[in-house]
């Protein structure tokens, strides 16, 4: 579950947001012991605009608000938000009822101004069917990606995530072969192998996500986007979420895929699948938190 909230500006609403985050581990550790097994996991990010509000006295590095990315073709918009909670487990009745916890002690203080239940989709594919997350980092090299390390002492451990939900055009996407997909995303569809370089397009969604510094060395994120849909309305999206110990990677992956590289050439992925919100966020480490 993916719940965005706007928290308001007086004083009681203030206080009762920085209690909440000083009591958040222990009230995920008391939804989760009820059914260990299913490993429920919070995480709750904090925004720019509240950052300031509730912890005056420091900041981490490079906290900022989420800023809007306009391309020649498409936009990443950037939207409100204060809190962001990502709630997972195996099953939706713990991210539920955490969820729940959560919005009762913000109640009156806050809004939910987004709020997404994302479904596992058979094999970790996507609305568009593709297998979704083969190339992210794994054990220690995820930590290191995702991590605030030395650079920033007081921050240490903490992560930055951007969030970002977006709207597939169904349609669009389905009137394409199973080659011209292919040649969207940069891999096959049933099987999953990436495509050599000399075949895959340079607009192509993992050719121009695929980044490195000027050294050569991979940059890396943690992606953990979910599905989800209403039929009712037609809606079949990605929310995509990515967790990186630096937010400027994933920024120069989204200039990537919406100004294009070289600019004009944009990831052809945004030609299906629309960017509605945007937000950026600090997720204090739980010793950040516990300390509180
Ligand atoms: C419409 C939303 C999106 C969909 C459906 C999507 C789907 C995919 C798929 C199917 C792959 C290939 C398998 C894999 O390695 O995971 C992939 C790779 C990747 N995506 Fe996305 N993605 C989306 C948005 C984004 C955004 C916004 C970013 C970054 C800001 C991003 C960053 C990456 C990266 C870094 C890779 C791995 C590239 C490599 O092979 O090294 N994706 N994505």
């Amino acid at each position: 579950m993916f719940l965005v909230f706007t928290v308001h500006d007086d004083s009681a609403s203030l206080s009762a947001v920085r209690k909440l985050l000083a009591d958040f581990p222990g009230l995920t550790r008391s939804v989760s012991f009820r059914a260990p097994s299913d490993e429920l996991i919070g995480i709750v990010g904090v925004g720019s605009r509240l950052w300031d509000q509730v912890f005056p006295d420091s900041r981490p590095t490079s906290l900022h608000p989420f800023e809007e990315i306009r391309g020649d073709q498409y936009t990443a918009v950037s939207t409100p938000g204060d809190l962001l909670f990502h709630l997972r487990a195996d099953h939706i009745d713990l991210c539920f009822e955490l969820a729940a916890h959560l919005s009762s002690r913000l109640d009156g203080h806050a809004e939910v101004v987004d709020e997404v239940h994302g479904f596992k989709y058979f094999d970790e594919r996507d609305l568009l069917g593709f297998v979704d997350g083969t190339e992210n980092p794994e054990g220690d090299d995820a930590r290191k990606a995702v991590t605030v390390g030395a650079e920033d002492p007081d921050f240490l451990g903490g992560s930055y995530v951007i969030v970002q939900k977006y709207l597939h055009d169904m349609t669009a996407w389905n009137s394409l072969s199973t080659e011209g997909q292919e040649r969207v995303i940069g891999r096959t569809k049933v099987d999953n192998i990436e495509m050599s370089d000399d075949v895959k397009p340079s607009n192509s969604h993992i050719a121009l996500n695929d980044i490195s510094d000027d050294d050569g060395n991979d940059l890396s994120i943690l992606r953990e986007n979910m599905p989800f849909g209403s039929i009712g309305d037609r809606d079949f999206g990605t929310y995509f979420i990515g967790y990186a110990k630096d937010p400027g990677i994933t920024e120069q992956m989204l200039r990537n895929m919406f100004l294009g590289n070289p600019i004009g050439n944009y990831d052809r992925i945004l030609d299906f699948s629309a960017a509605t919100t945007g937000s950026l966020y600090f997720v204090p480490s739980v010793e950040f938190l516990s300390s509180l």
